[in-house]
């Protein structure tokens, strides 16, 4: 008999720093209805020089460990495609930060945006064959362009940490999916540069390429149709992406999709990634996050599927069942205070943070201090990164 596995726990985390896209758009000579209406973006978090991936990863899982506890934590898979290090998995240090126990198998994942799902997948796996252990997941990136590129407005940064467990409480994940791995080069970043490189119109044709392929096996697959599912969310490198999927995604069904339906099946999934950007590994569940948070109907008992799409490229789309009390679960009030909380920057901050280099010299050097959630970079020595817990 199947176990029935999922997200038990889901925490979201940004940066407290943004700059509103009107601002970028004044500065780069752009009719900002390009950003807020073209492409479906209205503000992009900025980490400051204190902030990164790890900081963002352990702020995110630190409430769920807070309130669930670290026993039984077997499994860490650290999904990210902004890592800090060749060698040692991002997991190994959150896994410090947040005093989880020695017995724990942790490792970092890559695969451009897919990389989330993939390790929520793999937990999922882990926990069906062993259903008394629980799995830790933590997708967390920056998503960074040259300035003055078309990439740029589509910048964010975010963290999603999610509790995989047996008879989840949250979402039971599915085991039905449509599959597709394809060697493209859309979007990529060789190891020597700190900025992504990307074919934007290019990528966001195989995204769709990659979602009608996932959808026909899932369709297949499960036995399944577009009536089927409830709330549709998508992976989020701007909003528009996910409304233009949507829309192919129904045609491919044949369904005359009107734009109430497209609001309704989709809007309340982009709230949080509108004023925060693209956050890559972790964007896709940050639109699940807003989604559980923000839908005014109880989704108790009801289907949402997903399309996860990491350049490169790999897609995959499943599907959840979401758990009678299930509100009760979510931090949807921590969310709303941190987003409503934030510091706004201007243009030259924006930039002077974003020319920021970091050190490379082995030297001893202290960070300043931002804003940040519960744990912060201090510095570096030695080319060893210093973490410090904010009190
Ligand atoms: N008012 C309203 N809409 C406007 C506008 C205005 N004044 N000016 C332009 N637009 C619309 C365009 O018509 C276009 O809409 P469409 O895509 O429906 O045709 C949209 O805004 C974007 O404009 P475009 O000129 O195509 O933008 P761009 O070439 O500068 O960049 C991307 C768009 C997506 C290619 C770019 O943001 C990018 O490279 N992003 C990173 C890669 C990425 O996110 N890929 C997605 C797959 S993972």
């Amino acid at each position: 008999m199947s176990v029935n596995v999922g997200i038990d726990a889901i925490r979201f985390y940004t940066s407290n720093y943004f700059i509103d896209l009107r601002t970028l758009a004044a500065v780069r000579g752009v009719d900002p209805d390009k950003y807020m209406l073209g492409i479906g973006q209205d503000k992009m978090a900025i980490p400051p020089p204190d902030e990164d991936i790890v900081t963002m990863g352990a702020s995110a899982a630190k409430s769920i460990i807070d309130r669930d506890g670290k026993d039984r934590i077997e499994l860490l898979l650290f999904a990210t495609e902004s890592g800090i290090d060749q060698s040692k998995a991002g997991g190994v240090f959150a896994h410090g930060m947040l005093g989880l126990p020695a017995r724990c198998r942790t490792v970092e994942l890559k695969e451009a945006c897919y990389g989330g799902t993939a390790a929520l997948q793999l937990a999922c796996a882990a926990v069906a064959r062993n259903p008394s252990i629980r799995a830790l997941v933590i997708a967390t990136d920056v998503a960074r362009y040259e300035l003055a590129s078309p990439g740029e407005p589509t910048q964010g940064c975010g963290a999603v940490a999610m509790l995989v467990t047996a008879n989840p409480r949250v979402l039971a994940i599915e085991p039905e999916h449509g599959l597709f791995t394809s060697d493209v080069m859309d979007f990529w970043r060789p190891n020597y540069r700190d900025q992504a490189l990307v074919d934007g119109k290019y990528s966001t044709r195989v995204y769709l390429q990659a979602l009608q392929e996932c959808w026909k096996q899932y369709r297949e697959q499960s036995g399944r149709g577009y009536g089927d599912i409830h709330r549709f969310c998508y992976h989020l490198p701007f909003t528009r992406m996910a409304e233009k999927a949507h829309e192919r995604l129904a045609k491919d069904s044949g369904i005359d999709l009107t734009d109430e339906q497209l609001d309704q099946q989709v809007g309340p999934s982009l709230a949080y990634n509108r004023i925060t950007g693209n956050s890559y590994a972790a964007s896709l569940y940050v639109g699940l996050a807003c989604l559980l948070d923000t839908e005014s109907e109880d989704l108790a008992g009801k289907r949402i599927g997903l399309f996860s799409y990491g350049s490169g490229c790999v897609g995959e789309y499943f599907s959840g069942l979401v758990q009678p009390g299930y509100r009760e679960r979510l931090f949807t009030h921590e969310h709303r205070a941190m987003l409503e909380n934030r510091t706004e920057l201007s243009y030259r901050q924006y930039e002077d943070i974003y020319n920021l280099p970091f050190p490379t010299d082995g030297g001893t050097h202290t960070f300043s201090r931002y804003r940040t959630g519960p744990y912060r970079l201090a510095g570096v020595k030695e080319h060893k990164r210093l973490y410090e817990t904010v009190s």
